[in-house]
């Protein structure tokens, strides 16, 4: 479907079919509309123009791919045609300065060979260990022993998530600086999506870099330290990590890969826990449904094969990720001219793909808007359509790195707040979601919970 042309060329006119440009744009009205409803923004797009058209935004405009072949061919990147780095560093670069996910070619495959070192199996199992008791001393905190209370649960989790990628990530106690580190990865986050990239004091990048300054100062603090002990987090595995080739990290890379680390893990957690207690609540009969399984597996604490025995469980977490995957879009440049679907994309361009909207078209998935576990399960496996209808970790060399971590921390963090709360929503509510730079409710989520 696609194909890769020489940079010099240039298509003679009528050999690729015209890209539509957006009409009547304005960028103000583009970036609050992105916010408060993407897939109702560009479902009504793919309805005027197709499924490619041109945003006119940033010189040559955004060209707009949408499908799951789009995806295939952006992110599976074959030929080398499109740039992470160049897509990336518009949004991340000045808050995020070396991170792995805006690297591309031999730079990023020799980052990523000495990262994995930190993601292995015998590791993973460490980080769990870690963090199970963490998340029973933590949400016990959120209601007292049979009391029944509203609670804003986004926050809740955010603290939660905080609080756990302080022991898993840094192997420290925040204690009174948790506030403002806190304070600092929102506000590093926040800066990504920010109008005006300057940073012009009380504007939003501005706050950014203040937040990043403050985040390096406390790694650099610490690293000595990491570098002459061995513990069992994410930081000290940096500290030592070695790849097959004798590869280490500099102590640069190391503070840099934390930070994007800390951020890339807390939101994208947060945002997927919080979307499946709010669809627990509109679904109570799946809610009951998992605690029965929770209860079956009888522990709170636990190790990889009981996390495996929570298949609906497992469905659940892919069904919200399909619903809302954290991350609902991917931007990427063109950096060799390339053609899809009889379109040709100029190198210099950049590139939006969405998983959010593969996610619900009705040619992969039965029913799409519908809250529906079971359609994970066998028989069914509706992820299986394509390779890449179901793609909320991404896909190619950029994968993400820590899918199975996350998948780990969403599932022991879920199990236990099954085992301990009851928790539902007014029949009328529909929680206000706000969708970039990562999904997250408006209101916070406010909950009726109970303890059961
Ligand atoms: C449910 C939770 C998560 C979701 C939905 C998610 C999603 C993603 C996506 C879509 C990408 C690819 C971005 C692209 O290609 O442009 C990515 C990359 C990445 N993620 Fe995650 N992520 C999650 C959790 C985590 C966690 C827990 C960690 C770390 C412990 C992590 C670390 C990373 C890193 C380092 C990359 C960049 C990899 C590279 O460029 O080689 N993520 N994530």
């Amino acid at each position: 479907m696609s194909s890769i042309l020489a940079d010099a060329v240039v298509a003679p006119s009528g050999t690729y079919r015209p890209i539509p440009t957006q009409e009547n744009f304005s960028l103000v009205r583009h970036a609050f509309a992105m916010r408060k409803d993407l897939l109702g923004m560009v479902t009504t797009l793919e309805k005027r123009y197709g499924p490619v058209w041109r945003t006119p935004m940033r010189g040559a405009g955004i060209i707009n791919l949408l499908g799951p072949d789009a995806l295939e061919l952006v992110l599976k990147n074959r030929d080398g045609a499109f740039s992470s780095a160049q897509g990336w560093k518009f949004f991340i670069g000045r808050v995020f300065p070396g991170a792995i996910m805006a690297m591309d070619g031999d730079e990023h495959r020799y980052q990523r060979r000495i990262m994995q070192v930190a993601f292995r199996k015998s590791a993973l199992k460490t980080y769990l260990d870690l963090m199970t008791p963490a998340i029973d001393q933590g949400i016990a905190q959120w209601l007292p022993q049979r009391a029944v209370g509203e609670r804003k649960v986004f926050p809740l989790l955010k603290q939660l998530t905080l609080d756990l990628a302080a022991s898993v990530f840094m192997g420290v106690e925040l204690g009174r600086k948790a506030t403002k580190l806190n304070r600092a990865f929102v506000d590093t986050v926040a800066a990504s999506m920010a109008i005006v990239r300057r940073p012009i004091p009380g504007l939003s990048m501005w706050r950014g870099v203040r937040g990043r300054n403050l985040l390096v100062a406390r790694f650099k603090e610490l690293i000595a330290t990491k570098r002459a002990t061995h513990t069992s987090d994410f930081f000290s595995e940096f500290c030592h990590a070695e790849s097959e080739q004798g590869e280490k990290f500099t102590d640069q890379e190391i503070i840099d890969h934390m930070i994007f680390l800390m951020m890339a893990a807390h939101d994208t957690t947060t945002s997927t826990l919080t979307t499946m207690m709010y669809l627990l609540a509109r679904h109570p009969e799946w809610q009951e449904r998992l605690r029965e399984q929770a209860r079956a597996v009888g522990k709170k604490e636990l190790d990889q094969d009981d996390l495996d025995r929570l298949v609906e469980l497992n469905w659940a977490m892919r069904e919200a990720l399909r619903m809302y995957p954290p991350l609902t879009s991917m931007p990427r440049t063109c950096v060799r001219a390339t053609e899809f679907m009889g379109y040709l994309i100029p190198a210099g361009t950049m590139v939006g793909i969405f998983p959010l909207h593969t996610h619900y078209m009705p040619s992969l998935w039965s029913d799409p808007y519908r809250f529906d576990p079971e359609r994970f399960g066998p028989g069914r496996q509706e992820d299986k359509s394509h390779a890449f209808a179901w793609s909320p970790f991404g896909g190619g060399a950029h994968i993400c790195i820590g899918q199975h971590f996350a998948a780990l921390q969403v599932k022991a963090i879920m199990q236990q707040l099954l085992l301990k709360f009851r928790w539902s929503i007014p029949s009328d509510y529909a929680m206000p979601f706000q969708m970039v730079p990562i999904v997250r409710p408006k209101d916070g989520l406010p909950l009726r919970m109970e303890r059961v």
